[in-house]
């Protein structure tokens, strides 16, 4: 495995939701271990009742003495009042307080919005109000509301952010929302989260969490268009790879791919598939169905000389 590829491995590795680093993931996590503490002493205690009564089982009374009312007591304490106070509790904490917090945001509580559209398979994520489109990497801001508005151009995907939120299904004729607030920089690997094909497993999306001004001037670069070369490259990215790949500021408009218009400025390939190098990137034209089987990149009949010329023109795209 080369150095790149672990670099992927270890990046889709780092989804935690044990690690929030969000409001809203900090609520879900304490649930979460509210619930599992709470269930390992319901069922230890479970256990030590049903154990007991097994090695008494030939005698009529209670470990601790009493007649038949403490025995009536017990039933009616531990086994109807206990389940309900502390099952009602917890469906009032967590589907009151828990769900409606990391609920879908409503606009007017947050400070910006991104589109996120799930295709088969990689991400396309837009920036309402500017023309800054790209793919997977999501850049927000840290310590901001992001409210993220996911639809989908085909079949259901699910987007997830462990670190920072739950899942929601990016459904087709719908959209959903998710609240991200990251609290600080770094990056947070997600996921597709429900199975949408054949490469269901290579939809990574990164969120990539940056400080204001840095977020501000990454968005402004993303804003321009294409610093393209007029190489070999160019006339043959127009000629096999503009009907389904745009370059904004370039003739090429294709809608059908992710948007290449600073793709070199992007760390993978094929959402999170391979390191976005020249060597992967060489492979990737060469045989885009042997790195990503049923991906819809079709195999060109490019000659080694024509890849190494498109390698060039689109690693200086940044
Ligand atoms: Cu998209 Cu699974």
């Amino acid at each position: 495995m080369s150095g790149g590829v672990l670099r992927v491995v270890a990046l889709a590795g780092g989804q935690n939701v044990l690690h929030p680093h969000s409001p809203a993931e900090h609520r879900i996590s304490v649930l979460w271990w509210v619930m599992l503490i709470g269930a390992s002493i319901g069922f230890a205690l479970v256990a030590t009742l049903l154990l007991s009564g097994w090695l008494r089982r030939n005698r009529t009374s209670l470990p601790f003495g009493g007649g038949e009312r403490a025995a009536t007591g017990l039933i009616i304490g531990l086994g109807i009042a206990t389940p309900i106070v502390v099952l009602s509790s917890l469906f009032v904490w967590s589907d009151i307080f828990v769900i409606r917090s990391t609920a879908a945001p409503s606009p007017s509580s947050t400070s910006m919005t991104v589109d996120v559209v799930g295709h088969q398979w990689f991400w396309e994520i837009r920036y309402p109000g500017t023309v800054a489109v790209t793919a997977n990497e999501l850049h927000i801001p840290t310590n901001t509301r992001v409210d993220v508005v996911g639809t989908t151009a085909d079949v259901i995907h699910s987007l997830w952010v462990p670190e920072l939120n739950r899942k929601i299904d990016l459904i087709p004729g719908r959209t959903n929302r998710v609240l991200l607030d990251a609290d600080r920089a770094g990056t947070y690997p997600g996921e597709c989260a429900e199975f949408c094909g054949l490469q269901h497993a290579h939809m990574l999306l990164i969120v990539i969490a940056q400080p204001r001004a840095q977020f501000k001037t990454w968005l402004r670069d993303m804003e321009a268009p294409a610093q393209a070369s007029t190489g070999p490259g160019a006339g043959l990215f127009e000629r096999a790879c503009a009907s389904c790949h745009q370059i904004r500021g370039t003739p090429a408009r294709g809608q059908v791919g992710p948007d290449l218009t600073h793709v070199a400025s992007r760390t993978t390939l094929a959402a999170g598939t391979i390191p976005n190098d020249s060597a992967h990137l060489r492979e990737w034209l060469t045989d885009p169905q042997h790195v990503k089987p049923g991906n819809k990149m079709p195999q060109l009949p490019l000659s080694e000389a024509e890849v190494a010329a498109l390698v060039s023109y689109l690693e200086g795209l940044k």
